[in-house]
């Protein structure tokens, strides 16, 4: 089997961005995807990496496989890029913050009256970081790509364009309005696009079930490329 030989690079959760010694920018992501998929990829391939942001700490108790805990975005970034190897696949099922504090505020940011406006300024695309990566490094030419979209409208539309824009091999859009899927539940429902804008579209399932499918459709793909 074409994963017996992979080492596995799952991120999971969200990444915390922050504002002052107190309080930060983040997101309602749990990491239960991407510890199902790294669950699943552990009894599959030679090795195994779940690189997570901040998420609850008995969801990753006693996992069998190496675990990289990140906080930021540029963080995950850089975990990201270290672990890449010849034979690796990277799934990233992390909702990192696209955007940061242009400042962080080395004292709690007082309570004033009238609005307070915040200056954000971009994150790296970690995806896009990677594929430039890849096409300048032949050692990582045989590197294989899934992206996650997480969307709430046009969900197709922009989840082949995160496809194309990021250069991924697949992609697993979760439409996250609808109920049972996304962020913070035990199940999701995953519709996965590939490169040839063919798509597989799964029901309603647990992470666990969702991850062994994602765990095939890569199976396949590499066996497709021989
Ligand atoms: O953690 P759970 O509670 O189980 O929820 C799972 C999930 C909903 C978070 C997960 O299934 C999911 O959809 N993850 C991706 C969320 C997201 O950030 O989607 P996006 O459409 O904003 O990003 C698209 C892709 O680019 C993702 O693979 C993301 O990891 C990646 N990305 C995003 C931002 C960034 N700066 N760099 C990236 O590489």
């Amino acid at each position: 089997m074409a994963l017996k030989n992979k080492k596995i690079i799952v991120t999971g959760g969200p990444t915390r961005e922050w504002l002052d010694p107190v309080r930060y920018i983040s997101n309602a992501s749990s990491g239960k995807m991407g510890i199902a998929l790294a669950d699943a990829s552990f009894r599959r391939a030679k090795e195994t990496i779940f690189i997570h942001g901040p998420v609850d700490r008995g969801l990753i108790a006693d996992k069998p496989y190496k675990l990289i805990s990140v906080e930021t975005t540029e963080g995950l970034l850089s975990a990201v890029l270290s672990s890449l190897g010849p034979d690796s696949v990277l799934i990233m099922a992390a909702a990192p913050a696209d955007y940061k504090p242009l400042e962080k505020s080395a004292v709690k940011i007082k309570k004033t009256d009238g609005n307070l406006v915040i200056r954000l300024t971009e994150n790296p695309d970690i995806l896009k970081t990677v594929a430039i990566a890849k096409e300048n490094n032949s050692s990582l030419s045989d590197l294989f790509i899934a992206g996650f979209a997480a969307e709430t409208d046009n969900t197709e539309h922009n989840a082949l364009k995160k496809l194309r824009a990021k250069n991924l091999d697949m992609i697993c859009l979760n439409d996250v309005t609808r109920e049972g899927a996304g962020f913070s539940s035990d199940s999701n429902i995953i519709t996965i696009f590939f490169r040839d804008r063919s798509k597989v579209e799964l029901p309603i399932m647990s992470k666990a079930d969702a991850s062994e499918q994602i765990l095939n459709c890569i199976e396949k793909e590499l066996q497709s490329r021989g």
